[in-house]
């Protein structure tokens, strides 16, 4: 099994790194061999190669069976041009492998309940799924660009335009998803859409609800795109999968992320249609923290569970890390992120110390015994 490793900017190098060591720690222990390969990506690959995608780094990522990303971008990138900012080796890496399924789960782990900005009882034992279509929409349309206008509210001013689009193959390939999926859990699909205003949400609509008769098992709902963020915050418990477009998938991943009470639990997969996966966390760089030894791990670490379940087919694999995450969560351990005071977390601990806990739950020991000093940087 092949696995390229793509840490990428900001604190993605030191999550990867624990959750690189979780991987070996799993093949240790199930007897497993994976074959790794790391190769820059992002800004420290514009710094390197003078690109954020260099070919090198594609093609690595073509030839591997599963691909684990940790994030790009960092604020001093901001002033250039477009097509060399770090956010556009994410995006390329999506169109160029069509890694147009992605998904987002959204699980409340029950020892961290009162890490949620919500009130316990709405989020407690939340667990949802957003499927977020990733290679089409107004991410990727065409036309787009800067030119005059010749017409609208103010002809002969700079004007900026993108293209929101959707064929049908696109939407009918991401519903086939989400149905399949919701087979797997609760039968119920919540689309997502802007039918009330957009031509491309009214099509995607109608699509959906086509495909939807191959599903008769599987209930639909559908739902505008802001009463879905209402709901979201409102009743959470009440979705199940959420599927939806680029961009909207984009917004409501991050609103979703909330709910669990950090997005550095979150991992993410994005698979193309044999299902080769990226796997990555769904925060980004921070570049704030970035260096610190304080970013949450468990995201990344996660992730690769994902990535062993869906691309790798070893979903024993991916149990024994979601169990040995969940030990360690039991037994106190908290990133910054997570700490809540006095709420169950017993020990405020840094990256390094978070994935020595998960090897040592992993390889046996128990995870309250892990070494090393705690931090006492304030969350
Ligand atoms: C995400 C991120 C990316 C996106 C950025 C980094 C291009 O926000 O994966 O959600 O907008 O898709
Ligand atoms: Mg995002």
């Amino acid at each position: 099994m092949k696995i390229a490793i793509l840490p990428g900017d900001g604190i993605g190098t030191e999550i990867v790194e624990q959750a690189v060591r979780v991987l070996d720690a799993t093949a240790q222990v199930l007897g497993l061999k994976f074959e790794t390969e790391t190769a820059l990506v992002g800004g420290a690959a514009y710094e390197a190669h003078g690109h954020p995608l260099p070919d090198s780094t594609l093609n690595l990522a073509k030839a591997a069976d599963a691909i684990l990303f940790g994030a790009v971008g960092d604020w001093k990138y901001d002033k250039l041009e477009r097509a060399l900012r770090p956010e556009q080796a994410i995006l390329g890496l999506r169109k160029h492998l069509g890694l147009f399924a992605n998904f987002r789960p959204a699980l409340c782990y029950e020892q961290l309940t009162h890490a949620s900005s919500l009130k316990p009882e709405l989020v407690a034992g939340l667990d949802i799924l957003i499927i977020r279509e990733l290679t089409g929409d107004i991410y990727f349309g065409q036309p787009r660009g800067r030119r005059t206008a010749v017409d609208g509210h103010f002809p002969g001013a700079e004007e900026a335009f993108d293209t929101m689009r959707y064929s049908r193959p696109e939407i009918e390939r991401i519903a086939h998803v989400a149905f399949q999926a919701a087979r797997r859990r609760s039968k119920k699909v919540t689309s997502v859409d802007k039918a009330n205003v957009l031509e491309t949400f009214q099509f995607w609509k109608d699509v959906v609800t086509e495909v939807h008769a191959q599903y008769p098992d599987v209930e639909l709902e559908h739902m505008y795109v802001d009463n879905a963020a209402m709901q979201l915050v409102r009743a959470p418990k009440k979705f199940d999968v959420v599927v939806t477009g680029n961009m909207f998938g984009d917004i409501l991943s991050d609103e979703a992320a909330m709910l669990t009470g950090s997005i550095g639990m979150l991992p993410s997969a994005s698979l193309d249609k044999n299902n080769k996966g990226l796997y990555e966390p769904s925060h980004g760089s921070a570049p704030d923290i970035a260096g610190k030894g304080v970013a949450n791990p468990l995201a990344t670490i996660l992730s690769a569970a994902m990535m062993l379940r869906f691309s790798l087919d070893q979903s024993a694999a991916a149990d024994r890390i979601e169990s040995a995450v969940k030990a360690v969560l039991s037994a106190g351990l908290r990133t910054p992120d997570i700490w809540s005071e006095g709420q169950g977390g017993t020990r405020k601990v840094g990256t390094r110390e978070m994935g020595d806990a998960v090897v040592a739950a992993l390889l046996g020991g128990a995870a309250a015994k892990a070494t090393g000093k705690t931090i006492t940087t304030k969350s």
